[in-house]
C-alpha cells in the first residue's frame, strides 16, 4: 500500500515534508541501473559546416576555446554527453592560439581532422595528427596552437562532472597567452613511451604522464591483432590506452579505447555500466542501441548510454575511438558488464 492509498501515511509524508524529510519506502523501488542519457549521434557532415561558421564568427581570443559542445538531448542544460562525460568539438585556425589555463578536470583530445596544431602541457608541445590521443592531466597548464596551414579539429573529452559532483572544480589562467617551452617535443615519449621509465620515477599525478599516443602505432597494433586471431564477440579487436607508469587506465576517471572492426563484422549485443562516447576514426558501419539504429561514417560522434544493450556492425574496416567513465567505476567497485 502506498502513501497515496493510505491516508495516515499520506499525512505523515506531508507533515515531515516541512522538516525536509521524505519516506524512503516511497523512493527506493525506482532505483535501477542506467541513466537519463539517451542514444545520440552528431554526424560530421552536418557538424563540420557549423564548426567552420563558428570559426568565422568568434576568435579564439574571444572564445578562449572555440568549442561546440555535444550535449545529450536528454540532459539539456547539463553541457554533458552522458551524465558523467563532457564531449566537445574544438576548431583552431592557422596562426591561432588558445590561451594557457589549467583546471581540475582531466582532459583528452582525439584529433579528428587537420595537421599542424599542437597541445602544450607543462612546457612540452605535442604535435597532433588525426587519430592521435593526447592527454591533459588534471591541473596541468595547457594551451593549443596551430602552426600549420589548415583548420584543425579535435574531440575534447573531460571528466568535468566528477569535479562538479565533488565540489572540487578549480580553474586558473596563466599570466601569458602561451606558456614557455621548457622541454623538447618527444621528451614525454622518451621518458614514458618506450616501455621504460626514469629510474627513480614516482608518479606525480593520477593521469598518464605520456602526453601523446600516436595513431600510427595504435593502428598498427590493431591491424596486426586483426590478422592474428578471432575478434571478441562484441568488441572486435579492442585495446585500452594504459598509463605506462601503472598499467592502469590513462586517467583516474576516464578509460580510453581504440577498436578495430573488420569488414563484415557483426557484434553480439553487449552492455556495461559505463556510458560511452565514440568517435569514428575510419570506416562505415552501424550501431544498434536498444531500438535505435545509427549508421556511422568517419568523424561521426555517438553516445551509448550506461547499461543499454548495443551492437556494432562494420560495412568496411572500421576504427572506433571511445572513452567512458569505467576507470572511476572500477576504482569505486561499481563497474559491471553483460553479454546478451
Ligand atoms: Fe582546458
Amino acid at each position: 500500500m502506498t502513501a497515496a492509498t493510505n491516508p495516515k501515511r499520506e499525512q505523515l509524508s506531508s507533515e515531515i515534508a516541512a522538516l525536509n524529510m521524505k519516506p524512503l519506502w516511497e523512493r527506493v523501488m525506482r532505483l535501477k541501473a542506467g541513466t537519463a542519457a539517451v542514444p545520440a549521434i552528431w554526424r560530421w557532415q552536418q557538424v563540420q559546416p557549423h564548426l567552420m561558421r563558428s570559426a568565422e564568427l568568434i576568435t579564439t581570443q574571444e572564445a578562449e576555446r572555440r568549442v561546440l559542445m555535444l550535449e545529450n538531448p536528454a540532459l539539456n542544460g547539463s553541457t554533458f554527453a552522458t551524465t558523467t562525460l563532457y564531449a566537445g568539438l574544438q576548431i583552431i585556425l592557422p596562426g591561432e592560439i588558445a590561451r594557457t589555463h589549467r583546471h581540475a578536470p582531466n582532459a583528452l583530445r582525439m584529433i579528428v581532422e587537420g595537421e599542424g596544431a599542437y597541445t602544450a602541457v607543462d612546457g612540452e608541445r605535442v604535435s597532433m595528427r588525426p587519430g592521435d590521443f593526447v592527454t591533459t592531466p588534471n591541473w596541468a597548464w595547457h594551451d593549443h596552437g596551430n602552426l600549420g596551414s589548415e583548420p584543425v579539429v579535435w574531440l575534447d573529452g573531460l571528466d568535468t562532472a566528477f569535479a562538479n559532483l565533488f565540489g572540487a572544480h578549480f580553474r586558473e589562467d596563466y599570466p601569458q597567452e602561451s606558456q614557455p617551452v621548457s622541454r623538447a617535443e618527444g621528451d614525454a615519449v622518451a621518458r614514458y613511451g618506450a616501455n621504460l621509465l626514469p629510474v627513480d620515477y614516482r608518479p606525480q599525478g593520477r593521469a598518464s604522464p605520456l602526453l601523446s599516443y600516436p595513431y600510427e602505432r595504435t593502428r598498427e597494433a590493431l591491424q596486426r591483432l586483426a590478422k592474428a586471431g578471432e575478434p571478441h564477440a562484441s568488441h572486435g579487436y579492442k585495446l585500452r590506452y594504459s598509463n605506462p607508469a601503472t598499467g592502469g587506465h590513462a586517467f583516474p576517471t576516464m578509460a580510453v579505447f581504440m577498436q578495430w572492426l573488420p569488414k563484415g563484422y557483426s557484434g553480439h549485443n553487449y552492455r556495461a555500466t559505463d556510458g560511452a562516447v565514440f568517435c569514428v576514426v575510419e570506416g562505415h558501419g552501424s550501431v544498434n542501441i536498444g531500438d535505435t539504429r545509427f549508421d556511422f561514417a568517419p568523424h561521426d560522434v555517438f553516445v551509448v548510454p550506461s547499461w543499454e544493450f548495443y551492437q556494432l556492425k562494420a560495412e568496411s574496416d572500421c576504427v572506433l575511438f571511445s572513452y567512458t567513465d569505467r576507470a572511476a567505476q572500477e576504482a569505486l567497485g561499481f563497474w559491471r558488464e553483460e553479454c546478451d
